[in-house]
């Protein structure tokens, strides 16, 4: 729920996710509901005013509330059913989705039950909905590599196993605080990703500079950054990652809302510079609940500020699939899909303008 207004709609547009944090989408009233359940106290039930943040540092604390509501595998089962059922309303066909279980495990939950217990909802709506979703294992950097290591211990030995749902965690990644954290201080349990067949990325660039982008990439093996927009202080890693096609997941909204002090407005955004530099650049929304927009709106406002047209915001739609972690198959099977919406909306727009051309005028004194 939002006021925000957009000229453009680009709900037909189906379209993939690949930054998202699903605690970021949890509903503010389910904020609400789950806090009354789970007895924890919130400063404010009025939603309006729950998500209400200055800075980096605010918006991690509002973004570590919502998750502390998470109490029960049904709790994660819900969030998850919501988030896909909310997506799905706004044209969102695949997601990659990143849940962050630091601050869980470390209250005594337990991994396979949240990991079963997100694939149970995404699972529900999967039935309801033609969106699709992923699910990355993102570390809290907060709570240090020690807990990431083992973590990742405990992920793999459950993909190992076979536990319900592993086979939907198809990578690992890192959020929260950037500065003062350097990235190869994760190195082990990054190290254990490739064996285990999972991806990597991080967060990194968001405000930590091109030097920690570029240790993530090179010490951590990451193969894609989650924002990067600190990536133009180093030209030589801007010409690899082109070079590369090494994606980028950027939150051009986010950062404007989070992280004011950085990205002031969204025409200051480095957006379209990356993609004038022939970057793998693609748009997500973050945490869409937390920063009040959807992923409809992400694309329209960046359109309109950035003056792309429909053209552009395909294109941008099918580097997304291009930069999933989804086999060649199925995201040929997503671009396919693009393109036919694509080539349906220019069809609808040519048959409205011959519809309006054809139309008698009204003479003036009727
Ligand atoms: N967790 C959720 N959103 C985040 C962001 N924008 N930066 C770091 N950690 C996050
Ligand atoms: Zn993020």
């Amino acid at each position: 729920m939002n006021d925000i207004e957009c000229a453009t709609d680009f709900a037909w547009l189906p379209k993939v996710e690949l930054h998202c944090h699903i605690e970021g989408t949890m509903r503010p009233a389910t904020v609400v509901d789950l806090a009354v359940a789970n007895d924890i106290e919130l400063p404010t039930r009025d939603v309006e005013s729950l998500f209400q943040y200055e800075d980096l540092t605010g918006f991690l604390d509002v973004f570590w509330l919502v998750q502390s509501v998470l109490a029960t595998p049904d709790d994660w089962e819900r969030l998850a059913f919501e988030s896909m059922i909310d997506g799905a309303a706004h044209g969102l066909r695949y997601r990659e989705a990143f849940f962050t279980p630091a601050r869980h495990l470390a209250a005594g939950q337990d991994l396979g039950e949240i990991i079963a217990a997100l694939d149970r909802g995404l699972d529900m709506a999967e039935r309801i909905t033609r969106a699709r979703c992923a699910l990355i294992l993102d570390f809290d950097r907060d709570f240090g590599a020690a807990a990431a290591d083992a973590h990742m211990t405990e992920l793999v030995s459950l993909k190992r196993a076979g536990r319900p749902g592993t086979e939907r965690v198809i990578g690992i990644g890192m959020d929260s605080t950037e500065l003062g954290v350097d990235p190869m201080s994760f190195v082990s349990a990054y190290s254990q990703a490739p064996e285990a067949g999972l991806r990597r990325t991080a967060h990194q660039g968001e405000n930590s500079g091109a030097d920690a982008i570029r240790a993530a990439v090179d010490g951590l093996g990451c193969e894609r950054i989650d924002h990067g927009i600190s990536i133009f202080e180093d030209p030589e890693l801007v010409r690899r990652f082109a070079d590369e096609q090494i994606p980028l997941t950027v939150c051009p909204n986010a950062n404007v809302r989070i992280n004011p002090g950085v990205v002031a407005d969204l025409g200051d955004h480095v957006f379209p510079i990356m993609r004038d530099a022939d970057l793998l650049a693609t748009l997500n929304t973050d945490d869409p609940a937390l920063v009040g927009l959807d992923l409809d709106q992400e694309y329209a406002l960046c359109a309109e500020t950035f003056g792309y047209d429909t053209g552009d915001m395909v294109a941008i739609a099918l580097d997304a699939a291009c930069a999933s972690w989804l086999d060649d198959c199925d995201a040929s099977v997503l671009m396919v899909e693009i393109k036919a919406a694509a080539a349906g909306a220019a069809r609808a727009a040519a048959d409205a303008r011959s519809a309006a051309e054809a139309r008698p005028l009204m003479p003036l004194s009727a």
